[in-house]
């Protein structure tokens, strides 16, 4: 079975390649003079330029770049030849350049691009639109036909490549990771008419004018991924150092933030709030770091007054967060992360709905890890035994929501063989 995915994998990647490179060679740009020369060879840097240093969007789900409303200019002002070689050959990333990506998934990607600009040629022309000159308005149906046909094209070819690749069926790969980005490619259409326009008034040159703002979104966008790099990694360094004051809870935190992130993402909170629930998972117990050696280091039952001066980190953790500013109301969570469903947690006895839910996820989250790791007061239980204490103290101490979608985390994670 595999070996025939493997198989029917290198087929279709040599036959896009072979497709790919032979409408390249039958349609070798031709220019009437110098100065077409001249513009093609810029409008071909200007696109190579914007893709060897792409914006990445953050949350790692793709590139923002002007490249295809681009390429559509090309193909529509200087022709077919014109804008296949540019869609394929100047849209080389340096990862593609420095071998970081394989040689053959590189010639792939260039016969995909060119296919998918050969398809919107035909269908522009096939629509009545004319090369050299975008006209109001059958160029414009024109172009907007062209334009989804090489959108589809494009996502056909690479989804069929993503499923050979992954076992995944092809809607799979079609729902997971092309459905969501075709909103963004219709709204580079409108992109890619202006630009047209622009370069058929004022000529070629032009176009550099919307480098502009892309240059300007990509410096800020940089500047912000550091900053939240930076935040992140104070976060996990502030983590092992609350982690560190205790022998047996390393590496605490940190799973605790992902436990409740990936709660949070089954519950499906938005993507900010996921991201601050693994702030405050990281940050939850910051308050131990003022409860005296004597308590956090001891060995066996805490006597009354230790335990309630135990009790008293989630209220100090809370009031340390006041004054970070990007936690925002995760100081709440942290105060309240040890209140339970029933009223009878702390430091307030708030009950049910009263808890903010991300203090309710972050709740079920610290015990699954505390009932999972090996304490010096008690062994960890196994998954099974782990998956029933949270079904019992499901609608006593964990809101039954939050314990559900927990134990459809930890089934998941068991089938896919993550969690043993
Ligand atoms: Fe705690
Ligand atoms: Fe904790």
């Amino acid at each position: 079975m595999k070996s025939n995915g493997g198989l029917s994998k290198q087929v279709y990647i040599y036959t896009v390649s072979a497709v790919g490179a032979f409408i390249l060679f039958t349609n070798l740009p031709r220019f009437r003079d110098t100065s077409q020369i001249a513009e093609f060879l810029f409008m071909f840097l200007l696109v190579a330029i914007g893709e060897i240093a792409p914006v990445t969007i953050p949350h790692g789900s793709g590139t923002v770049s002007v490249s295809p409303p681009m390429n559509y200019t090309v193909t529509v002002l200087y022709g077919p030849a014109a804008g296949i070689w540019v869609n394929s050959l100047a849209t080389l990333r340096k990862r593609d350049l420095s071998g970081e990506v394989p040689i053959r998934l590189v010639l792939f990607n260039r016969g995909m691009l060119a296919i998918s600009m050969f398809m919107f040629a035909k269908t522009y022309e096939a629509a009545g639109g004319v090369f050299g000159m975008l006209e109001w308005p059958e160029g414009f149906i024109a172009f907007l036909t062209a334009a989804i046909v090489e959108s589809l094209f494009n996502a056909i070819l690479f989804a069929s490549y993503y499923s050979l690749d992954s076992g995944m069926s092809f809607l799979g790969v079609w729902r997971l990771n092309i459905q969501w980005t075709l909103p963004s490619m219709l709204a580079l259409y409108p992109l890619g008419i202006l630009m047209i326009l622009v370069a058929q008034q004022g000529g070629p040159f032009l176009l550099t004018l919307f480098y502009l703002p892309l240059l300007t979104v990509r410096y800020f966008l940089n500047k912000y991924i550091e900053l939240r790099t930076a935040y992140r990694e104070m976060a996990t360094a502030l983590s092992n150092a609350i982690d560190a004051r205790d022998a047996y809870t390393r590496g605490h935190s940190e799973r605790v933030a992902e436990y409740a992130a990936l709660l949070a993402k089954e519950l499906k909170l938005p993507e900010d709030r996921i991201e601050l629930i693994r702030y405050v998972g990281l940050l939850h117990d910051v308050g131990k770091i003022g409860i005296r050696d004597a308590i956090m280091k001891k060995q066996g039952a805490y006597t009354y007054e230790e335990y309630e001066e135990m009790k008293t980190h989630a209220k100090l953790g809370a009031q340390m967060l006041s004054g970070v500013s990007f936690l925002g109301e995760g100081q709440e969570w942290v105060k309240y992360h040890h209140e339970r469903w029933d009223g009878k947690g702390f430091p307030d006895g708030l009950k049910g709905e009263e808890i903010p839910l991300e203090a309710r996820i972050i709740a079920c989250a610290d015990a699954f890890d505390a009932m999972t790791t090996d304490r010096p007061y008690k062994a960890k239980l196994t998954l099974a035994e782990a998956k029933e204490e949270l079904k019992r103290c499901s609608g006593t101490q964990f809101d039954p929501e939050v314990v559900d979608a927990m134990i459809r985390i930890i089934d998941r994670m068991i089938a896919q063989g993550r969690w043993k």
